[in-house]
């Protein structure tokens, strides 16, 4: 099969187009043929291998996995002898975590991983489209905001996948979502169900008077700090951005003071929750509350512009490798 490798990290060029041998399933494995995969701002960090603090996970000198990929949607073309839910033929989405490795024609999945049968009426690219950020975003608001019928949230990074993702969830949780992002990105966030949107250009909404039970900062661009005087009491503050401040104050605002900070780390959460979020996205897809945005569709002979575009900052929506596979 052929699939996107790096060696060693780098600008988009250093990717390669090669191949490989095509996985064998184990007894509890699933073969995808992959039709579509996300290409993520944390695809172009690992292959960067910038922040170094990335390399903890990828390997401190050169990566450890070779292919690229977490989120994608496929058709299982194999199974191994002791699969019991999945079968040859079924539409899947998953996420791989961390083996990666979905940045290539064929993957191969553990059954009880994070898998699931595709939402009806989506086809592979719209069903990964749906999926961008929403591992992120579910957790954070459903687990750590407990966001509910009514309350007041706002979601700075709205134009980004994990913003994108928590717009969406948040409208599903009948919250009134105002949405921060730049200029180019305000009609996105709007048709995406925000409420209200602000320029983070033009406003810094720290300072514009309104208040929220939760903020959400999806892009690590604020500080509890600056923040907290726009939550209301009992208010939470979220980012998906580890820094010594918000670790500091989401240990000591969880013992004192009516105003929390929290970090989370969706990423290490047990892939059988994932799998669960998954089913669930099917249901509020199903149900028309989850919208696709793509932005562009590469080939994975394109795998370098496909990661050039989600680094030019510009893109409306999610970028997508997607698949041929001639005769399949
Ligand atoms: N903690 C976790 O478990 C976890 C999990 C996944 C991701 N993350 C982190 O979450 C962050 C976001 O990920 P992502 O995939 O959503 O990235 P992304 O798709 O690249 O989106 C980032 C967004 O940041 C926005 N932004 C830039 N400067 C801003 C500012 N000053 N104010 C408000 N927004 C600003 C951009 O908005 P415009 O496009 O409008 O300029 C962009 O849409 C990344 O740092 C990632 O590492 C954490």
């Amino acid at each position: 099969m052929r699939a996107v490798t790096y060696y060693k990290y780098g600008a988009p060029d250093v990717l390669r187009i090669e191949e490989v041998q095509t996985p064998d399933p184990g007894d509890k494995d699933v073969l995808v043929r992959i039709h579509a995969a996300l290409v993520t701002a944390t695809d172009a960090t690992f292959r960067a291998g910038t922040p170094f603090l990335a390399r903890m996970f990828t390997g401190p000198i050169k990566p450890k996995a070779k292919t690229l990929g977490g989120e994608f949607a496929g058709e299982v073309v194999a199974v191994g002898k002791d699969v019991t839910r999945f079968t040859v033929g079924d539409q899947v989405f998953a996420d791989t975590g961390p083996a990666l490795g979905a940045h290539a024609e064929y993957v191969c999945v553990p059954e009880d991983g994070a898998l699931a049968v595709m939402p009806a009426g989506l086809d592979y690219a719209q069903v990964v489209a749906v999926l961008d950020g929403v591992l992120t975003a579910l957790p954070f608001l459903r687990d750590n905001a407990h966001l509910r019928e009514g309350q007041e949230i706002l979601i700075s990074g709205a134009a980004g996948s994990v913003g994108r993702a928590a717009v969406q969830i948040a409208k599903h949780f009948g919250a009134r979502v105002t949405g921060v992002c730049s200029t180019a990105k305000l009609e996105l966030v709007k048709s995406l169900g925000a409420d209200e949107v602000v320029d983070y250009t033009k406003e810094d909404f720290t300072r514009a008077g309104r208040t929220y039970d939760v903020v959400f900062d999806a892009a690590g661009k604020s500080s509890f700090s600056r923040s907290r005087r726009v939550l209301n009491s009992g208010g939470v503050y979220l980012s998906t951005v580890p820094s010594p401040g918000i670790l500091l104050q989401s240990f000591w605002t969880r013992k004192f003071g009516d105003k929390r900070a929290v970090i989370a780390f969706t990423g290490l959460r047990p892939t059988t929750d994932k799998a669960e979020d998954l089913r669930f996205l099917t249901q509020i897809t199903e149900a028309g509350q989850m919208r696709p945005a793509i932005d562009g569709r590469y080939p994975l002979a394109e795998a370098a512009e496909a990661h050039r575009r989600v680094e030019s900052g510009r893109r409306q929506g999610s970028v997508l490798l997607t698949m041929e596979h001639n005769g399949n």
